[in-house]
């Protein structure tokens, strides 16, 4: 099964769930700066799209498995959403106030990482925040699968699971502000995370 044939199924006949604490712990900082504009990089059926919208920020929501996208039209006519792969989104330079990934970036090998983490450096704009979080090493389906690259297992689908390092590596470009392990439990099995938030500053 392709990847995208794996989301298109996933989405189909499931019920929206209320926005990730993610989301709203993003939102706590967004808030302040009184940032307007939002890219939500692999929206799913947009539950955190929806939660930033209805909190007044202009949402852009991006995913390539149109069963998610769909339901997006049915809770909210504001939203602008693309059905688009991340690794082909082309926006102008400093587009976006707030660049939001939550589950959707952890997908890829590491020359596309660095690909998407370089345009989300162009289209952000100087002083916007950068929101990421991927499944780490820690993680239960840790090893599990195939293995298709360092880091990298095949089960259903590919799953690239980082390191507070690599996060760090791989945001060299941006100032960190908050790095940190978290973890939950998720249907019985441990789930542990890396989560980032990140600003932009100008390259020297
Ligand atoms: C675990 S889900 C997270 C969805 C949503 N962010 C949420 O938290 O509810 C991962 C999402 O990334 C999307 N995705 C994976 N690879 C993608 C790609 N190459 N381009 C666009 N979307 C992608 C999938 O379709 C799926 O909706």
């Amino acid at each position: 099964m392709s990847e995208l044939s794996y989301w298109e199924n996933k989405w189909v006949g499931r019920p929206t769930e209320p926005a990730n604490n993610f989301a709203k712990s993003a939102y706590a900082l967004i808030r302040p700066k009184k940032l307007r504009s939002l890219l939500d990089l692999g929206c799913g059926d947009g539950r955190d799209s929806v939660y930033f919208s209805n909190k007044g920020l202009s949402v852009t929501a991006v995913d390539f498995a149109d069963g998610g996208i769909s339901k997006i039209e049915l809770q909210s006519k504001k939203i602008k959403y693309i059905s688009e792969d991340i690794r082909a989104i082309n926006f102008r330079e400093n587009s976006f106030d707030v660049i939001y990934a939550h589950l959707s970036l952890h997908y890829f090998n590491d020359e596309t990482i660095n690909k998407i983490f370089d345009n989300s450096f162009s289209i952000l704009k100087k002083s916007g925040l950068f929101f990421i979080k991927c499944k780490s090493v820690d993680d239960a389906l840790f090893g599990e699968g195939e293995k298709v690259g360092e880091n990298m297992y095949r089960k259903g689908h590919v799953r690239h699971f980082f390191t507070k390092e690599y996060m760090t590596e791989k945001l060299k470009g941006f100032k960190i502000i908050r790095l940190r392990k978290t973890s939950s439990v998720y249907h019985e099995y441990k789930s542990s995370f890396i989560e980032a938030v990140a600003t932009k500053l100008e390259r020297s």
